[in-house]
């Protein structure tokens, strides 16, 4: 950890004193980091492998994706340490993704005499982290409908920590061809030129990387906005989800069908996913504004577009992805009838705050409701006592929480659940 620490400084400084980097921190850009940074010589973590600086692969990506010191969302932080989220407490990480502090969250709360409990381990993928505290799922062996085996999910069953994939100037997406610049996930990002390439979105794998059995057979397209980590109380934070199959990309539905294989597949009584949304579901989904209101007329910064229900926009092309991929306010427009729904669109890809790794609570009629008042309320032990089955063992900061901090005003009292941006049976 030490030896982590001194030689990263080393780099940030080296980085600033040049000048480099988008961010004050960069450390992949996009591609391959400094070795040191995860790997020793001759000092690696102790009963580790590959001459990691920890246990195993996620504990060596967790010795910088979650600080000790976090009292809030920070930058590329992905997960929040035990001591900053005690019990009554959210883990603090907002990213698009989700903080993995969620595993462990373990809710339990009674319903009509009927003690009930929401596991941890329900709230996203439970990738195994020795130094961390993180273990292997409970509930699933493998990937549901597929065969990526629980005990061997990390960081890098998804990620390659060593991001040889690039996008070239050309458009498609190979291990080689020329040097990656930077990073490409952000609205910042460089357009690669002729003979140079810029990292895939979030140092992804793709065609051809080999883990648990399971072989990708390319990255996913997406841009994010530069800041991506932060409470979403005043302003959405939209990633611009895309669409491509050419040159070594392919839709989200299929990469997390990787290992998810026949969630995905037509069919097989699953919902609908890379598919277009067609007239009516888009016309909706711009209109729909909450339970009962599909007026289309939203407060400043909260819609058409809802980041609790994105879709993939059925395009490739990064100059208008990156038009998208913002966090001021503006950006907000609603889909056209050829987007798509996918994954994404209701799951989260690292954890959330709600059973399946959903983006909104499925486990009640009602996300929101009312206090004793009458006034409009996230549920909670603390706002909404008398309903222990939307509070669900939490208080209604904690549920505020895992809607990224919205108020309950976006949504007023009696909200139902998200499907309804595009299905409107409320
Ligand atoms: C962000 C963290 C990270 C960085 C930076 C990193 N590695 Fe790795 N490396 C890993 C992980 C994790 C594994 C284990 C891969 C696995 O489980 O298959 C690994 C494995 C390896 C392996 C053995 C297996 C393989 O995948 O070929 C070699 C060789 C290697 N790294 C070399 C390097 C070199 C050289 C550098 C610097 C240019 C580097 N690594 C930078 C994380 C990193
Ligand atoms: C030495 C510290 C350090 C380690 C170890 C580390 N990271 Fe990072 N990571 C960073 C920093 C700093 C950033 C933001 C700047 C950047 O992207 O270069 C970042 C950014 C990222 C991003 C976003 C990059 C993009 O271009 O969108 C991903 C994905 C990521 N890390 C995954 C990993 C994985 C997986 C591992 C382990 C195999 C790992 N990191 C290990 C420091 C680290
Ligand atoms: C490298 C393989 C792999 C990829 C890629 C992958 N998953 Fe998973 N997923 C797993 C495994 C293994 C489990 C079971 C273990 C667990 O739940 O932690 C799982 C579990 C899940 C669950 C159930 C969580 C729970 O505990 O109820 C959902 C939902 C899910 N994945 C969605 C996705 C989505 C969406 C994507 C694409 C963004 C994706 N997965 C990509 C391996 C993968
Ligand atoms: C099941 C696949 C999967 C696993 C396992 C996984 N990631 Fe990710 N990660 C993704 C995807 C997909 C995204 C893009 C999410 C989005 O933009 O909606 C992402 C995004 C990120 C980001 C950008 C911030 C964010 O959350 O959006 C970082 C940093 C990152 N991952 C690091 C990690 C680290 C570190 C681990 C292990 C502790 C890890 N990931 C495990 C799939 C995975
Ligand atoms: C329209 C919303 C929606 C979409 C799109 C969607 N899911 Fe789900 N998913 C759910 C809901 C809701 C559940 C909870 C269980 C249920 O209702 O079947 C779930 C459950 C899961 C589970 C847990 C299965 C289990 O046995 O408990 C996995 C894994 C999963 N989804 C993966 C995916 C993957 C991979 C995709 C894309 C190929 C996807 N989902 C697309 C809504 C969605
Ligand atoms: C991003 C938009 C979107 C979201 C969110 C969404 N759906 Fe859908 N749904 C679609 C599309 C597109 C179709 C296919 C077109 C159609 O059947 O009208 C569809 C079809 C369906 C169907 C009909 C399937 C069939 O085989 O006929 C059901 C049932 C359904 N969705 C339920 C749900 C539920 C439940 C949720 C929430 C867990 C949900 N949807 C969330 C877009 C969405």
């Amino acid at each position: 950890m030490k030896a982590v620490k001194v030689s990263f400084v080393i780099l940030v400084a080296a980085l600033l004193a040049a000048g480099l980097g988008t961010t004050a921190f960069a450390f992949h850009s996009g591609g391959v980091a400094e070795c040191g940074g995860c790997h020793s010589m001759h000092t690696p973590k102790a009963g580790g492998s590959f001459l990691l600086l920890g246990t195993d692969q996620s504990s060596t990506c967790l010795n910088c994706h979650l600080h000790p010191g976090d009292t809030g969302p920070t930058s590329y932080h992905i997960a929040t340490a035990d001591a900053n989220m005690p019990a009554g407490t959210a883990p603090l990480q907002r990213t698009p993704g989700g903080d993995f502090g969620w595993l462990k969250k373990t809710y339990t709360f009674t319903v009509r005499g009927t003690v009930n409990t929401e596991t941890g381990s329900s709230h996203g993928h439970n990738i195994i982290s020795a130094d961390y505290g993180y273990g292997v799922d409970p509930d699933f062996a493998s990937s549901p409908g597929g065969t990526f085996p629980s005990s061997q999910l990390a960081c890098n069953s998804c990620h390659d920590p060593h991001g040889k994939y690039r996008r070239l100037s050309t458009g498609s997406v190979a291990t080689s061809g020329a040097p990656i610049v930077g990073s490409g996930s952000y609205d910042t990002s460089a357009t690669p030129a002729v003979g140079q390439a810029v990292g895939v979105y979030r140092l992804l794998a793709g065609a051809g990387y080999a883990k648990g059995g399971v072989t990708f057979g390319g990255v996913p397209v997406a841009v994010a906005p530069s800041t991506y980590n932060r409470s979403e109380s005043l302003q959405q934070t939209r990633v611009a989800y895309g669409v491509s199959t050419t040159g070594g990309q392919e839709p989200w539905g299929q990469w997390c069908g990787t290992c998810h294989g026949s969630m995905h597949s037509t069919g097989n009584y699953v919902h609908p996913v890379d598919q277009g949304l067609g007239s009516s579901i888009s016309t909706r989904y711009s209109q729909y504004v909450s339970s009962g209101i599909m007026t289309g007329t939203f407060a400043a910064g909260q819609g058409p577009f809802l980041s609790l229900v994105p879709f993939a926009e059925n395009t490739g092309d990064y100059t208008v992805l990156k038009s998208h991929a913002k966090n001021n306010g503006t950006a907000l427009a609603g889909p056209g009838t050829s987007d798509q729904v996918m994954c994404l669109s209701c799951h989260r890809a690292h954890a959330s705050g709600f059973p399946e790794m959903l983006r909104w609570q499925m486990e009640g009629e009602f996300i929101s409701y009312v206090d004793n008042t009458g006034a409009a309320a996230w549920p909670g032990t603390d706002t909404t006592p008398g309903s222990p089955q939307f509070a669900r063992g939490r208080l209604a900061a904690e549920n505020q929480a895992a809607y990224y901090d919205r108020p309950v005003s976006v949504f007023g009292a009696y909200q139902r659940v998200l499907c309804n941006k595009c299905h409107a049976q409320d």
